[in-house]
């Protein structure tokens, strides 16, 4: 290798000003912009590789990790890591650093966008209007549902689920939640009570998912669960597409065993835009921008590099989602 300068591989191309001195630092190679993961670009230099920046939709396996030998961190540019298999890191000794936090407010802001817009029908009103359907003041039309006083049901209440709890308390929702584990302060905070989660589907009026996705929570809301919602349930999924069974999905929305739902994401990601799901007006989709805010994207980019390098000069990255490598 001509330049002595540790080896980055890096995903994709980020706008200079978010990357500090990354480039100065460290000799970088970058991905083909049309293409997701290690691509035949940056697997032929796996071999000397020392860091790897990704991000959400990079499929990091370990059967590539192990090809690695003198990978020394894998840092992606988002709080969810499901794309990576850490379990493999955690056993290579290879830190894996993400951006826990900072996209809190911002995906909290998105999930409650979406909410208003679905429930207030804002995007077939608008379409509506621009296509000259606006003749009148219509007493019955484009109605939607209020929020105050309606039994908002949070599932996983994490960072992100609390702060949605928080805003939509303050449109005078009452909020109930599941999470993996009781949580006495937070049931204080939100005046929120913690239920199972079949009383949550059996109860909401708004049902909002912000659990990471896992073994346990891919398809968590599947046929069964849609059934026992109540047919003007409207579900919001900002967390991670798997977590909600796109069939069912299409179907509980076409039967009309549900009113409405609001995707940040989808399973697949992205959804074909010939998807039968784009073609319900009871359904609004979003490409997956909960943390698309220029404030919260920078941070999150220089947090990353942040940890891609604390990993290659062998010190504890600040942000580490397997630190028991380090006991
Ligand atoms: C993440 O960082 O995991 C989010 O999904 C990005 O918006």
């Amino acid at each position: 290798m001509k330049n002595s300068k540790p080896l980055v591989l890096m995903t994709y191309e980020l706008p200079e000003n978010w990357m500090g001195d990354l480039l100065n630092q460290f000799n970088v190679i970058k991905g083909l912009p049309d293409q997701r993961g290690l691509d035949k670009n940056l697997i032929i230099h796996l071999d000397q590789v020392e860091g790897i920046l990704c991000l959400l939709d990079d499929p990091l396996p370990g059967n590539l990790l192990k090809k690695a030998p003198k990978l020394k961190v894998v840092s992606t540019m988002a709080v969810g890591v499901d794309n990576i298999d850490v379990s493999t890191c955690t056993r290579l000794g290879i830190p894996v650093g993400h951006t826990p936090g900072v996209l809190t407010e911002g995906t909290a802001d998105l999930t409650v966008a979406l909410l208003l817009a679905v429930c207030r029908q804002l995007f077939t009103a608008s379409k509506d209007a621009r296509q000259g359907h606006w003749t009148n003041w219509d007493p019955t039309g484009w109605l939607g549902v209020d929020l105050k006083n309606s039994t908002v049901g949070i599932v996983g209440l994490g960072k992100i689920g609390t702060a949605v709890g928080e805003r939509l308390k303050g449109f005078g929702a009452n909020i109930i939640f599941t999470n993996r584990s009781p949580l006495p302060e937070k049931i204080s905070s939100l005046n929120a009570k913690q239920v199972s989660l079949d009383e949550l589907l059996k109860t909401s009026d708004f049902i909002c998912l912000h659990t990471p996705l896992t073994e346990k929570t891919i398809n968590l809301i599947d046929e069964k669960e849609f059934q026992i919602m109540k047919p003007s349930a409207i579900l919001i999924n900002a967390a991670r597409g798997p977590v909600v069974n796109t069939s069912a999905l299409l179907r509980a929305l076409k039967n009309g065993q549900i009113r409405a739902a609001g995707l940040d994401v989808t399973d697949p990601e992205p959804l074909p835009p010939d998807h039968p799901l784009f073609e319900l007006d009871n359904c609004l989709i979003t490409p997956h921008i909960g943390s698309a805010t220029i404030q919260t994207r920078k941070t999150m980019a220089l947090m990353a590099i942040e940890n891609l390098k604390a990993g290659i000069m062998g010190t504890q990255l600040p942000f580490c989602v397997n630190p028991e490598i380090y006991q």
